[in-house]
């Protein structure tokens, strides 16, 4: 990844390169700290506010000192205005710092990934593993953690399986999420995602998609639905910040409806961006 532009508590805009953690850290010793991506449009990041809401929760979740939402609100403005790219990543972390602090806020802009529409035309090929279904506290549901290692393996597993992505499971075969994603189907004018009393992370794009969702005809049902349902789905897809809406045209091997990108994906990306274009002009 290419650090584009990087601002830190106390320091301001620092060279991409410079070293901003200290190795006593409790984010690099035991994985504790909180963490948002976040896509910028146009300059301007998409829902903000319910990001560093989310951080808020994720850090007081693991028992961070409070987010300073002005500091990091500011440091974002500072390393988006030093990157001076209209689309990006931007992630904001919040770490403790060493035992005595103080804590460390940072803003790193990143440019986009370059394959997403590639895929997002091609659709995603994903295979079904078994997750973590977070119910207890100390299990961390929809914390968003830097302990993020067993999301990226099963990524990678995914990958090593010939796939793109994966969805995880429960123990008896509950849909969860994906290691970045929420996870979608369709049948007819009816959308399908998992609750997030599943104990998975309340996506800020998922948020967006529930709201407009109702305007494009369709109707969202909220639940636990075992793997079959999703299998024998219309179409499906995946929201996040960075990937937006991406279809998953195969699911363990097997197609999902007619194995190509479907409507109702196409329709959430289009209104995803246009509620993007409308956060902005008010
Ligand atoms: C586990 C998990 N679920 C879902 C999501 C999607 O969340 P958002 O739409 O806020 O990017 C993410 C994003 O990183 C994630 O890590």
């Amino acid at each position: 990844m290419k650090i584009l532009a990087l601002a830190v508590t106390g320091r301001g805009l620092v060279e991409p390169e410079a070293p901003v953690l200290r190795a006593d850290d409790e984010a690099l010793l035991r994985g504790r700290a909180a963490f948002e991506t976040l896509r910028v449009y146009r300059g301007v990041p998409f829902r903000l506010e319910q990001h560093l809401d989310r951080l808020a929760g994720s850090s007081a979740a693991i028992g961070l000192p409070p987010v300073d939402r002005a500091a990091l609100g500011a440091l974002a403005a500072e390393a988006l205005a030093a990157a001076r790219v209209p689309d990006a990543v931007l992630r904001l972390f919040w770490t403790p710092g060493p035992e005595e602090g103080p804590p460390v806020g940072l803003a790193l802009v990143s440019p986009l990934p370059e394959q997403h529409e590639a895929l997002r035309a091609r659709g995603m090929r994903v295979v079904s593993l078994l997750g973590v279904r977070a119910e207890a506290p100390w299990l961390l549901p929809g914390v968003k953690s830097t302990s993020y290692a067993v999301n990226m393996a099963a990524d990678a597993e995914a990958k090593r399986r010939g796939a793109d992505d994966a969805v995880f499971v429960d123990t008896a075969g509950t849909v969860l999420e994906g290691p970045v994603t929420n996870v979608w189907w369709r049948r007819g004018l009816t959308l399908w995602t998992p609750s997030l009393d599943l104990g998975i992370l309340a996506g800020v794009t998922r948020a967006a998609l529930l709201e407009a969702a109702p305007g494009l005809g369709y109707r969202v049902e909220e639940g636990a639905f075992p793997l079959p349902v999703l299998a024998a789905a219309e179409e499906a897809f995946t929201s996040s910040s960075v990937r937006e809406v991406m279809p998953v045209v195969e699911l363990d091997g097997e197609p999902v409806g007619d194995g190509r990108p479907g409507p109702a994906a196409a329709a959430l990306q289009h209104a995803l961006r246009a509620a993007a274009v409308d956060d902005q002009v008010g």
